[in-house]
């Protein structure tokens, strides 16, 4: 049986990452898309991953071209592409910045890769995997955008710094946009199964709650240009590994709703099921009135930032 393919559609921090990450799992052979501008950069990027296989006995094949043609078949594609935040801007200034490229991608995967899953990473996330979803006419079970998994890890790594627990037995999960308004679920959030709210104080709690909210923007502050990468790229490759192995994860990640917590016709961060068939289920439970009125919260930004698409 062949590899999967895996086209990364952008080679700068995160697809670079990504690259390397997936080649480490041998998660299939990878082929890394980029403006002809950075064809030479990402071919380099492709070739030191490769040499450095043989070191660890992990066996990819990896290329870069600016050729959308090579993304031909593709299985998994994951769409980086776009500028990243820059310190002062929030992830809603860079829509118009990179919805033309949202689109002209969109318009490429549909050409080259008609039946691939397609997980969005560009910002800003809710408006991109919605704007892709739109201009590539996809099912909605191949579309998803990666926000949750990311937002949940930093939640969970504060978390195991808060208690001095391994961040490996943090269970917990992060709903609705990915920005500023997202919704941290404290309440569901479990140390080996023990509940956080037994573990920590309301204040620390909500300290944890806002560190959490902000983690992108504490990033994009502390490296002074451009944004993070190492903790996305492995939240990606989380999402690609539960695709290609058939996991069925549960991952929070932005989803096409169609009903499921009362979101209708907007992609917003849910409890998803990954598989062989992509989005194979969002599972639903209810929420208590803070939690609810928190995501209706977060639903009105995502809608302002889809609206602006014109989509
Ligand atoms: C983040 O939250 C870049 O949006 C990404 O770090």
């Amino acid at each position: 049986m062949a590899r999967p393919k895996i086209a990364l559609i952008g080679g700068g921090q995160v697809g670079g990452n990504i690259a390397l990450l997936s080649a480490q799992k041998e998660l299939g052979d990878i082929v890394i898309i980029d403006i002809p501008q950075a064809e030479n950069f990402i071919k380099a990027k492709a070739l030191d991953i490769s040499q450095l296989l043989p070191l660890d006995g992990y066996d990819a094949k990896l290329s870069g071209s600016s050729d959308f043609a090579a993304i031909k078949d593709s299985d998994v594609i994951v769409i980086t592409a776009g500028f990243p935040r820059q310190p002062g801007m929030d992830r809603e200034d860079l829509l118009k910045k990179n919805l033309d490229i949202m689109t002209n991608v969109a318009e490429q995967v549909k050409l080259h890769a008609p039946n691939a899953f397609v997980i969005v990473v560009s910002n800003p996330l809710d408006a991109m995997v919605y704007a892709f979803y739109k201009v590539s006419g996809f099912a909605k079970n191949k579309v998803v955008g990666m926000a949750g998994a990311l937002d949940s890890a930093r939640f969970r790594s504060f978390i195991a710094e808060a208690t001095n627990l391994s961040s490996q037995d943090v269970t917990c999960m992060v709903l609705g946009g990915h920005g500023d308004t997202m919704v941290p679920v404290s309440r569901l959030a479990t140390v080996g199964g023990v509940p956080l709210t037994s573990l920590l104080d309301a204040d620390t709690i909500k300290a944890i709650e806002d560190r959490t909210r902000f983690g992108g923007g504490e990033l994009v502050k502390l490296f002074g240009k451009g944004s993070a990468f190492y903790a996305p790229a492995q939240s990606a490759v989380e999402m690609i590994e539960s695709f290609v192995k058939d996991k069925k994860r549960v991952i929070p990640c932005a989803s096409l709703c169609e009903g499921e917590f009362n979101v209708d016709g907007y992609f917003i961060g849910v409890p998803t099921v990954i598989g062989a068939d992509g989005v194979e289920n969002i599972l639903t439970f209810d929420l208590n009135d803070d939690e609810k009125n928190a995501l209706n919260n977060t639903l009105t930004e995502v809608k302002k930032t889809v609206q602006e698409t014109g989509l």
